[in-house]
């Protein structure tokens, strides 16, 4: 009789996990669900912290995991959860003779289920990666507990709701990864003044402008692709001058003119601003962007001829501009531009261009006055020095590879 009672209740939370969302379990005390797991009270844990890890893992493998076809979490059976498959221990940085779980990594698991609260025991987590499974509900605002969290990947799963905010509480976080999700509304302006390394929050169902505060991330890879966010292309890009390497804000209904701030950086080497409504000419201090290597201004509005000084930029390797209405393609283009590269566009004896018709009915509507946007200028302040990364948890076995190669399987484009 008492089974059954216990099994009622975990089915409850099952359900509102992935419908209402895990924070459900949250309210009747952070950890509704611990009386679910039993600890044994023969075994002997080295530490409080490694009971404690104990409860979350079992808790999740009992009450919050329903499929595991590669079977991950089999062996995830008694009191040694540093034997676990994808659990991974590590001696505290502040107390090296204690061990912690610093990282649970069931990337490409394929497993499902949702996150419950009683991750939050986790508490000396650093990495946390769970790309390319299928996890649903809502991430628990009990993660916020994990204060050396410093990679969340939760990329490649069913997460829905609002932008997960409690990502804004985590201090020691630096790769935030939510793509390939269900997530929408708006992103916390917040998250642009974090010290974060990488965001990626393309494909979800986000929509926002950029913030005015874009440029003060000091991120070196950045995309927001499919997100629709509209307004301005940020001057304050030019603020990240010193740090970004990557940037993709592929389809994202930016309507404004390129500002010439984005010649300020001088340390980019991808910069895709495919897919939007970007209208007047391709600014000539786009090159100042010396390290460029892959520079796509498709399917825009831009107009008027590309500047020389771009295409002969000594990195580049594949300028693509197809899909606007350039009028002038410099001969030095031809080393750059790939070979459907300056397709339809209004470009004189090229391939595949727009037809006539198009072109003078583009060029018989008034000048775009790029102060009419009214995007917020960029007055540059002098740099601070960025901190040193943290140690921790300097020699475990998941270091997390580039990020353009390890996401999950959906192409970006
Ligand atoms: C997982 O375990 C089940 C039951 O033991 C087994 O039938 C199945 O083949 C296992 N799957 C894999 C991928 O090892
Ligand atoms: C973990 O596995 C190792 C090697 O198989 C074993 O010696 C050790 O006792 C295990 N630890 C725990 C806590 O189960
Ligand atoms: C540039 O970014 C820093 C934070 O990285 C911020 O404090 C500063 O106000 C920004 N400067 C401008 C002019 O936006
Ligand atoms: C060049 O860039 C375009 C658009 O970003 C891409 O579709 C194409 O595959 C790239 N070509 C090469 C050779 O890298």
């Amino acid at each position: 009789m008492r089974m059954a009672v216990v099994v009622l209740v975990v089915a409850v939370v099952v359900v509102l996990g992935c419908v209402a969302g895990g924070g459900a379990a949250e309210e009747g005390g952070e950890f509704a669900a611990v009386k679910a797991v039993v600890v044994d009270p023969a075994w002997r844990f080295p530490s409080a912290r490694l009971r404690n890890a104990y409860v979350a893992l079992q808790t999740w493998k009992q009450t919050a995991i329903f499929s595991d076809p590669k079977n991950l979490t089999a062996d995830w059976v008694g009191p040694g959860v540093c034997n676990y498959t994808g659990v991974f221990c590590a001696p505290l940085p502040d107390d090296p003779r204690k061990v912690a779980v610093a990282g649970v990594d069931l990337n490409h698991g394929d497993v499902a289920g949702y996150l419950p609260p009683e991750l939050g025991l986790l508490v000396d987590l650093a990495l946390l990666h769970l790309n390319s499974n299928r996890f649903c509900g809502v991430v628990p605002a009990t993660l916020r507990r994990l204060r050396r969290l410093h990679e969340l990947d939760l990329s490649n799963n069913r997460f829905v709701g609002a932008f997960p905010a409690v990502v804004l509480e985590l201090p020691a976080l630096r790769f935030l990864d939510l793509r390939f999700n269900d997530f929408e509304g708006a992103v916390p302006p917040e998250l642009f003044d974090l010290p974060l390394d990488a965001i990626f929050l393309n494909h979800n169902r986000l929509r926002f402008k950029l913030p005015d505060n874009f440029g003060n991330s000091p991120v070196s890879v950045i995309v927001l692709a499919n997100n629709d966010f509209g307004g301005c292309l940020p001057a304050s890009l030019g603020n990240m001058s010193a740090t970004l390497n990557e940037i993709v804000l592929m389809d994202n209904g930016l309507n404004s003119c390129v500002p010439p701030e984005v010649g300020m950086l001088r340390e980019v080497t991808v910069f895709d601003v495919s897919f939007n409504s970007l209208a007047g000419p391709l600014p000539p201090d786009v090159a100042g962007m010396r390290k460029v290597e892959q520079l796509d201004v498709a399917h825009n509005r831009l107009s008027g001829t590309v500047p020389e000084a771009v295409c002969d930029l000594p990195r580049l390797k594949n300028f693509t501009f197809s899909y606007n209405f350039f009028t002038g393609e410099p001969p030095s283009c031809a080393r750059v531009v790939q070979a459907d590269g300056d397709r339809r566009n209004c470009l004189p004896n090229r391939p595949a261009q727009r037809t006539p018709q198009q072109c003078a009915a583009f060029y018989a509507l008034p000048p775009v006055n790029c102060a009419a946007f009214q995007c917020k200028p960029f007055f540059p302040s002098p740099p601070l020095p960025s901190p040193p990364p943290p140690a921790y948890p300097g020699p475990l076995p998941p270091v997390y590879p580039v990020p353009y190669a390890s996401p999950p399987p959906p192409p970006l484009y």
